[in-house]
């Protein structure tokens, strides 16, 4: 049995939950890994729309048929490369492979750079991922855990953030804007227009699908729709991993919850840090 602590390790500076990671698995990922010319990776700071995506691609990729995502459990889908499994999970896979990653893009395969392979990357409303965070890592027995949100709110815009924290993962991937394998999505304007990013995944992916396959794509990858699949809402995932029975996976699904949370205070330490990093970053939030 999986061994669960709280414990974090460290890969090159970049803080990861010991318990699902391994020195092995990163450097799988970063340094083994061959990348195939049709894998799609979905890349996220976590809490950014990562099991959206998978769900999405997922149904994508059955042209809304919704077999696979009634039947396989989304981490077996659309696995993530850098944890413990994802070699085992991913090397032999057919192709195209739907591969899900948090790594910051100074830890992403290698291999990746001398393909054609895509990147689907979507960014969430710092704010709302911290909040979000702070909920999941109730959930997750895995994650560091502070029961204080100030203490919690710090820690996310500290150095000892996870995954390299969001504004170095965020800013490292956007460097990338202008590759044309690359696709930025926004949580926010999805949670606007799902039909109209999934369609935009389509054509980025240049997958043809008719308007009941989409309508299909977009029915079963709404907030209400994902969180009574129980193959996408970790109900079959353990309590002593992860612990649902206070807080949901699936939580609130909004734009704007932090403002249900951070007290003026709060906002003011989250904007100057926000300032501070992205100074030479044009993307701001509502
Ligand atoms: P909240 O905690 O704010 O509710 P990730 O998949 O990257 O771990 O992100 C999880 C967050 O995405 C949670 O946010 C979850 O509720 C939200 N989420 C998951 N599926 C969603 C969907 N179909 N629509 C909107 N939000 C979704």
């Amino acid at each position: 049995m999986l061994q669960i602590s709280r414990e974090f390790m460290d890969f090159h500076g970049m803080k990861v939950p010991a318990t699902v990671h391994t020195e092995e698995s990163l450097n799988y990922a970063w340094k083994e890994f061959q990348t195939r010319d049709d894998d799609i990776f979905n890349v996220t700071f976590p809490k950014s729309g990562t099991t959206w995506v998978q769900e999405i691609l997922s149904l994508i990729y059955s042209n809304g048929d919704t077999t696979s995502v009634k039947t396989e459990y989304s981490w077996d889908r659309v696995p993530w490369i850098e944890q413990y499994l994802g070699r085992s999970r991913l090397e032999n896979r057919p192709s195209p492979r739907l591969i899900t990653t948090h790594l910051p893009v100074q830890f992403f395969p290698q291999s990746f750079f001398k393909t054609n392979a895509k990147i689907i990357c979507t960014i969430r409303n710092p704010k709302d991922v911290c909040v979000s965070l702070y909920y999941f890592s109730k959930v997750a027995q895995f994650m560091e855990y502070r029961e204080d949100f100030q203490e919690f709110v710090s820690l996310f815009l500290s150095e000892h953030a996870i995954f390299g924290g969001w504004f170095e993962h965020v800013k490292g991937w956007l460097k990338l804007k202008d590759k044309p394998n690359m696709l930025f999505l926004s949580y926010e304007e999805m949670l606007k227009d799902l039909r109209g990013n999934v369609i935009k995944i389509c054509k980025f992916l240049g997958k043809e699908l008719d308007d009941a396959a989409i309508d299909s794509v977009v029915t079963n990858s709404t907030f209400n729709a994902m969180k009574g699949n129980n193959m996408s809402n970790y109900s079959a995932v353990p309590n002593y991993l992860f612990n649902q029975d206070k807080v949901s996976f699936y939580r609130k699904g909004v734009a704007g919850d932090y403002k249900n949370h951070f007290t003026d205070a709060q906002e003011e330490e989250f904007d100057k840090a926000y300032q501070d990093f992205m100074k030479d970053v044009n993307l701001t939030f509502a």
